[in-house]
């Protein structure tokens, strides 16, 4: 497959055409963004790792039955996907209190959310990626009524499925947001998993090993997000 020339350029990635309408060429950057784009960092690196940890995610997903975008790895920054409509609704997992949710409501930070909390954001920076729910998705058409159950449904199968991933290597899979779009009118997830979008914590210490560390100063990014890696088995 060729690659064409570049139809888009996110805060952390790109996305190119390919001489196939039906796959375009996810190109995972080193750019690391917080707080809608406020700080932006570059960090060694984190191109490669985020393309390969999504590639482990996905595979393991499709593996198990969620249907992703995800075709193959083409090399250490890039990968194809199938070429998406997008819908630009956030799908939000919280196992854990912490972040938004915290200064939102008020909880305790920590807490064990029991059952997990689900949470739909609009993907739009200049209005800060304000929660919505199914109302507002249905009647300003974002997406129908059947393709927002599926999303739900599918997100909650990849907390049950990489709650236990990362269980088992010793972290707590704390929330994480998905994106998810439509391919041959069927809903597929989409976009990235990766340390950049989920937050986790080391099982024992609390340690945070996620996108937390670069919004909080905490340095260690990367080593960060490769002893997550290393951890669950992603050949990087
Ligand atoms: N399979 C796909 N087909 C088309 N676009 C996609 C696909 N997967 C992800 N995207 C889009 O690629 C863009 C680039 O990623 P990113 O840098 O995260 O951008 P953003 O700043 O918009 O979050 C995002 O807008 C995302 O929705
Ligand atoms: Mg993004």
């Amino acid at each position: 497959m060729e690659k064409k020339q570049e139809l888009y350029s996110g805060k952390a990635k790109s996305v190119f055409a390919t001489d196939n309408d039906d796959f375009v060429v996810l190109s995972f950057r080193d750019d690391t963004s917080a707080f809608d784009g406020e700080k932006v960092e570059q960090l060694s690196r984190k191109g490669e790792i985020n393309n390969k940890f999504n590639a482990f995610i996905m595979q393991y997903l499709a593996d198990n039955g969620v249907p992703t975008h995800f075709e193959s790895l083409i090399n250490d920054t890039e990968s194809v996907v199938k070429n998406m409509a997008m819908i630009p609704v956030e799908c939000v997992v919280r196992n854990v209190a912490t972040g938004s949710l915290v200064r939102r409501l008020g909880v305790e930070d920590g807490m064990e959310l029991n059952p997990p909390v689900f949470e739909f954001f609009l993907k739009n920076d200049a209005l800060h990626d304000p929660m919505v729910n199914e109302f507002h998705i249905e009647t300003f058409g974002w997406a129908k009524a059947g393709d927002v159950s599926k999303m739900k449904d599918l997100t909650f199968k990849v907390n049950t499925l990489l709650k236990q991933l990362f269980a088992d290597a010793g972290m707590v899979l704390v929330d994480y947001k998905l994106e998810f779009g439509l391919f041959n009118g069927e809903v597929y997830l989409g976009d990235e998993f990766s340390p950049d979008g989920c937050r986790l914590w080391d099982a024992q210490t609390r340690k945070k090993l996620d996108k937390d560390r670069f919004r909080q100063g905490l340095g260690g990014v990367i080593e960060a997000y490769e002893e997550v890696a290393r951890r669950i088995g992603v050949p990087l």
